[in-house]
């Protein structure tokens, strides 16, 4: 869909569909709204008076002008309460409208954005607008022959700006547009098959990221794995036929002596589970265990095209978790990148294991920080649900510095204990460590685990499990791959920058 900021006034606008978003306490009409109703001889204000529409979240309602003003059709869209409005219900009812626009089949829509909708700074109220209508519309057809003409596509949003706001609606249209371009990518990435998207194709979707200015992608082979000692990735990937892949993803904003934030995602483009093999039920869904690799990638990406100015690094290792001769079993001794030893008790305890030798070759940036995302565990699904992703670590400033971006996106976080006492669960009684602590408590555990191989530098840990995949539409969140965490570490990352 193309984006035009244009200037003028949205009642003079010729377009298929004019959008305007009203709350449902609003006794008046005001700003565009109310010019639309004048000049429409009070259309709008005779449907809300007559009770079609309310406002409520959501609701929507279109009416035909039959000439009243250049737009064929003005399309209501509820955004509840005025006293309840924040960002997550703007990008809500933006996506919901576009999505019942083109359900119509309707190519092009306009609005005009009321910039004192709530007391959110106005470039974020732009962003919330045009990520909710994008994200909405997104739609994964790459493997679809059968009725492709009856994919629906919207063709065009224009955003009208009166002149003296023009240049911020503007610029904070692009920003939009580039961060949802990353979640996209993160949704394409985790979409794919993965008979279509093996660890060798992400590492080449990675280098297609680098041909931008200022990033720079190498990527590890195994050959150059077993040199280097990344034992625990290797374990896991020796039962497949797949190369596993160690991308490494360089993005600098910033002079070459400025300390990095190193970015860590799980990239395991298939997880059966291995000798200890998953339940065959939802098997399929754990193509989406490379979710968390994907949201780095796409992250890097985003951080070049906004020009973000700070060096980021992004470590993503990739395979396939399966059960064949060659695979790693329960009771194996592997000895990881860091040194350390790890007994493995469950092959599907994989993730923690790729990640360790990730996370241990990141102390090598002496980072300001080390977040890493990871659809590690079910039981962050049993304790928190599909929306929430579980945070862990061990720096409280990041922590929080996390949590502030994840309350503007919507990406909501929530901490869990990393305590001390949950590593007595992880030790083995012939290795340092064995890679599963057993049922209880297992998201701690497996941050308890990641922990070790994490050198001195503020670190977090943030498990995706839950919202990574969406087994039912979520307002704009079509149903599938959410490519969570790119809005989130993008946001985080643009704060990075204001200190
Ligand atoms: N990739 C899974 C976690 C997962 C499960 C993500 C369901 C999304 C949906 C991970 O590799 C895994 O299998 N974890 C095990 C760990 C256990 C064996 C200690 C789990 O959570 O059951
Ligand atoms: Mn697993
Ligand atoms: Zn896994």
């Amino acid at each position: 869909m193309k984006i035009f900021v244009k200037k003028g006034k949205l009642q003079d606008i010729k377009s298929q569909a004019v959008i305007l978003a009203l709350f449902q306490d609003q006794k008046e009409l005001t700003g565009t709204a109310l010019l639309i109703d004048q000049a429409c001889k009070g259309l709008i204000t005779e449907f809300i008076n007559n009770g079609d529409f309310t406002g409520k979240p959501s609701q929507i309602s279109v009416i035909y002008t039959r000439g009243a003003i250049p737009a064929q059709r003005i399309t209501l869209v509820g955004l509840g309460k005025k006293s309840e409005i924040n960002l997550e219900k703007i990008r809500t009812a933006f996506s919901k409208v576009m999505q019942h626009l083109r359900s119509l089949n309707i190519k092009e829509a306009a609005t005009s954005i009321d910039l004192n909708m709530l007391s959110e700074k106005e470039d974020k109220i732009v962003q919330a607008v045009v990520e909710g209508a994008i994200l909405g519309l997104y739609q994964y057809t790459a493997y679809k022959t059968v009725g492709r003409e009856d994919i629906r596509e919207m063709e065009q949003f224009n955003i009208i700006a009166e002149g003296e706001k023009y240049s911020v609606v503007e610029s904070a249209v692009k920003i939009a547009r580039i961060i949802a371009g990353g979640v996209y990518l993160a949704r394409d990435l985790i979409s794919a098959p993965s008979n279509e998207m093996t660890p060798s194709v992400m590492a080449q979707k990675a280098g297609e990221i680098a041909r931008r200015k200022n990033v720079t992608c190498k990527v590890l082979d195994r050959a150059k794995m077993k040199k280097m000692e990344m034992n625990a990735l290797l374990g896991v990937a020796s039962g497949s036929n797949e190369e596993p892949r160690f991308i490494i993803l360089e993005y600098s904003g910033s002079s070459k002596s400025a300390a990095p934030v190193v970015l860590v995602g799980k990239g395991l483009t298939f997880d059966s589970g291995g000798i200890s093999i998953k339940p065959a039920e939802k098997m399929d869904e754990m193509k989406s265990d490379m979710s968390g690799g994907a949201a780095v990638m796409a992250t890097i990406m985003v951080a070049a095209d906004l020009r973000l100015p700070l060096n980021i690094i992004g470590l993503i290792p990739a395979t396939e978790n399966m059960p064949s001769g060659t695979a790693y079993k329960p009771g194996d001794i592997l000895k990881s990148y860091s040194g350390k030893t790890i007994e493995i008790v469950n092959t599907d305890a994989e993730g923690r294991l790729i990640l360790a030798d990730a996370l241990a070759y990141a102390s090598k940036y002496k980072p300001v920080a080390i977040i890493d995302v990871a659809t590690l565990t079910g039981a962050c699904i049993i304790a928190l649900g599909d929306d929430l992703i579980g945070m862990l670590g061990t720096d409280e400033k990041l922590k929080s510095e996390i949590n502030k971006a994840a309350r503007t996106t919507g990406e909501f976080v929530w901490e869990l204990p990393l305590w001390e006492s949950y590593s007595e669960l992880i030790k083995s009684d012939i290795a340092d460590y064995k890679n599963s602590g057993g049922r209880a408590a297992s998201t701690i555990t497996a941050a308890a685990f990641l922990s070790k191989f994490v050198g001195d530098f503020p670190w977090v840990h943030l498990d995706i499990a839950g919202p990574a995949w969406c087994g039912k539409d979520k307002s704009y969140i079509p149903k599938g791959a959410s490519g969570v965490a790119v809005r989130l570490l993008t946001e985080y990352l643009r704060n990075c920058t204001h200190k």
